[in-house]
Order: C-alpha cells, then structure tokens, then sequence
C-alpha cells in the first residue's frame, strides 16, 4: 500500500487463521492499521490483493465485506455521539459501517419501531459486552472505557466472522484492560476469529496465539508469543524506536 511517496506496506503476507485469536503488533507508524484498513476494504491495495475464502475481495467496501462477515473497530473510536448507545449498535446490524454510516442511520430512525427484533439484539451484544446499562443514553456521556467496547458491540451485530480490532485497550486503566482481555477470549469463543493490533504487550501476550510483527511496512517477524519475544529483530526494533 503506497500513499504518494510513502510506502506504507510492502511485499506482506498475511494468513488470519480460522479459530484464533492474533495480533499484528509494531511501533508507531509500522502500518497496521493501514493493514486493517486494506483487508476490511477502507484502501484498495496499489499492489497485491486480499483474499476472502479464496475470492478477490481487494478494494471490496467495507459494507459488502460486513455482509461477509467482516467486521472492525478503529483506533479512533468512530461512534456517533449524537445518538443513543443502542442506536448506535443498531446501526452495526444494518451492516452500513463507515462512509455509508451517516443515510442509513436516518433510515434507521424511521423503521426502527417495526424493528423490535434488531432492538433486542443489539441490547444483547451491549449486555455481552457490558454496557447495557448506557442503552438509551447519548453515547456522548459514556465514559471513555464504555465507549471502546460499545465499538465492539456495535461491530459484533453485524454478526462477523471474522473482527478487527485496532486498540482495544488503548487509554484503558490497568481493571478496563483485563476485562478487556476476558472480553476478547468471550467473543473468540462464540466463534469469531480476532485479530487486534495493541500496544499493551501483557495483553498482547495474554491473548495471542499468533503474532505478527510489522516494522516501516515491512514483515519483521510471525509466530507465537514465545517466538516473537525471543526474536532478536523484534527486540531491536522496538528498543530502535524507543
Ligand atoms: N491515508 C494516508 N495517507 C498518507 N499516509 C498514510 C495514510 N495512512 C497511513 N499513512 C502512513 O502510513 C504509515 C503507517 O501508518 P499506520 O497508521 O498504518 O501506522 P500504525 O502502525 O497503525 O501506527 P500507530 O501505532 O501509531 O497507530 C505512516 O507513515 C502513516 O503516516
Ligand atoms: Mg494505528
């Protein structure tokens, strides 16, 4: 993925493994949310392509991969403040995430008495995720950490396969992140395959089966946690960067 002269990717291989949970770590500016953001369809790789299934899905736009079961989050929370908790994970069963967000929310508005049942799935995934209690107040008064994880209820109703998460625990206090933790084996175990980028490597560690490690765009290193630690390149890079 190259943006005018900045090459922000090059020459990755990736495999997200079915089941699992992994990580693709690296310092600041390494690539990884442009790597989310190439695989849920937000860029169009200039070189490469991404495979879905074994389909071509490069480019594809984020609405059409979340009807394949493609969901995500992002590093800054895009939750629409003006709008109730529950609306806006209502908004992630209509599967009509980012650019779309804005019509399909207004269309929202005015079917969302016939639609008892989104209702009550969407208060179920905020349940699951622990914000239940925020349901029907603005988003705009949900303290930081109630935020993070409506994003990931919200991405949950759209009932994905496979969730990215970028940061989930960024600006979260040492109680948020251990249940944040808990709450990424709970959806791995309902079946979702997850791959976060994070920078807490205790929490990275802790939930990874597998990681990958990008540096300047590059693939520094893959492997479990174990092997990823002990991987004098990782090691250096980190320690380079500061
Ligand atoms: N839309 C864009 N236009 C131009 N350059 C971009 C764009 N998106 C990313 N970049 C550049 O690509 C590189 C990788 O950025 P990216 O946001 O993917 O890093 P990151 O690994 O997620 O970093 P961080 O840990 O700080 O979030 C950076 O040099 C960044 O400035
Ligand atoms: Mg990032």
């Amino acid at each position: 993925m190259r943006f005018g002269g900045v090459q922000a990717l090059a020459g990755i291989s990736y495999l997200v493994q079915p089941g699992r949970v992994q990580s693709v770590i690296g310092p600041n500016g390494a690539g990884k949310t442009t790597l989310f953001n190439v695989i849920t369809g937000v860029y169009r790789p200039t070189e490469g392509r991404v495979l879905l299934d074994g389909d071509d899905v490069s480019g594809q736009s984020p609405d059409r991969l979340a009807r394949r079961g493609v969901a995500r989050t992002f590093q800054n929370l895009q939750v629409c403040l003006q709008m109730s908790a529950l609306d806006n994970v209502m908004a992630g069963a209509h599967r009509h995430l980012g650019q779309g967000l804005l019509p399909s929310l207004l269309h929202l508005r005015a079917t969302r008495r016939a639609d008892a049942q989104a209702r009550d799935a969407a208060m179920e995934w905020m349940r699951f995720v622990g914000v239940d209690r925020y349901a029907l107040r603005d988003a705009d008064g949900l303290p930081y950490g109630a935020l993070k994880r409506l994003e990931i209820a919200r991405a949950l109703a759209s009932k994905p396969r496979l969730l990215f998460l970028d940061e989930p625990a960024a600006g979260l206090n040492p109680t948020e992140k251990v249940a944040m933790r808990d709450l990424i084996h709970a959806i791995s175990e309902r079946g979702v395959t997850v791959v976060l980028v994070e920078h807490d490597m205790k929490l990275v560690m802790g939930v990874s089966e597998r990681i990958l490690v990008l540096d300047y765009g590059r693939k520094l290193a893959e492997g479990s946690a174990d092997e990823v630690r002990a991987n004098p390149d990782v090691v250096a890079a980190y320690l380079g960067h500061g």
